[in-house]
């Protein structure tokens, strides 16, 4: 068996404990993963395996430069970001909702006018509004998206829904739905050739241990 190094990009934050998780079921040593401190490079020892913790959208970014192997990202981060990399697995983990949501009781389509979406994901949004025909203006948000509709930027937001509470605490509500999120596994073009037992067998893993 080859034992070519493997470098994983794993997302920090809400993915991240799962994917620990995930990976200590397959029978690895996630020690360091579990003891990280600061550090952003982490070894599973034994595996020659490197986890490199970083923000999602930089794990797409290094899975498509090739310095990452194989990356675990949100299907978010995938359909606002795109990119040059084979998804291989639904991890079902990370589970949430793209949804277009507007103040409490309010229908987003009433009246004539065109209506504005504030969101941190415009192409996303472009994408939904556009395979329906429906001209909206889209405003980009940087964060707590939830603020545009209350302070009357917006008709409504597009934007991350998990539990619904921070909709719920703002007076907003789901209108529809717009799409559902989880984290997948992507993998570099390249490495999918040149490495292809490893990722393969890792791969495989995974899809095991869901
Ligand atoms: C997302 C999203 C909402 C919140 C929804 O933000 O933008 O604000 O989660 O979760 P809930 O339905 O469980 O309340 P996140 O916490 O990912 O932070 P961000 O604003 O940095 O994206």
């Amino acid at each position: 068996m080859e034992n070519k190094k493997i470098r994983i990009a794993l997302t920090k934050g809400r993915i991240e404990n799962k994917a620990v998780d995930l990976l200590e079921k397959i029978g690895y040593d996630v020690s360091e993963l579990r003891n990280k401190g600061r550090k952003l490079i982490l070894s599973v020892p034994n595996e020659n395996i490197e986890v490199v913790l970083a923000k999602a959208a930089d794990v797409i970014t290094y899975v498509e430069h090739g310095v990452c192997d194989l990356g675990i990202v949100g299907k978010d981060t995938i359909m606002e970001h795109g990119g040059r990399f084979y998804e291989i697995a639904d991890l079902g983990f990370g589970k949430c909702k793209f949804a277009l949501a507007v103040k409490k009781g309010t229908d987003f389509f009433a009246g004539y006018g065109v209506k504005t979406v504030a969101t941190k994901y415009p192409n996303v949004t472009r994408g939904y509004f556009e395979k329906r025909g429906i001209d909206v203006d889209i405003v980009k948000i940087e964060g707590s998206v939830e603020l545009a509709p209350l302070v009357g930027l917006s008709d409504g937001i597009v934007d991350i829904v998990e539990t619904g509470t921070t909709l719920k605490e703002n007076g907003l509500e789901v209108f529809c739905d717009v799409a559902p999120v989880s984290a997948r596994l992507i993998v570099n073009t390249v490495s999918l050739k040149l490495k292809q037992e490893r990722v393969l067998e890792i791969a495989k893993l995974i899809e095991e241990n869901l």
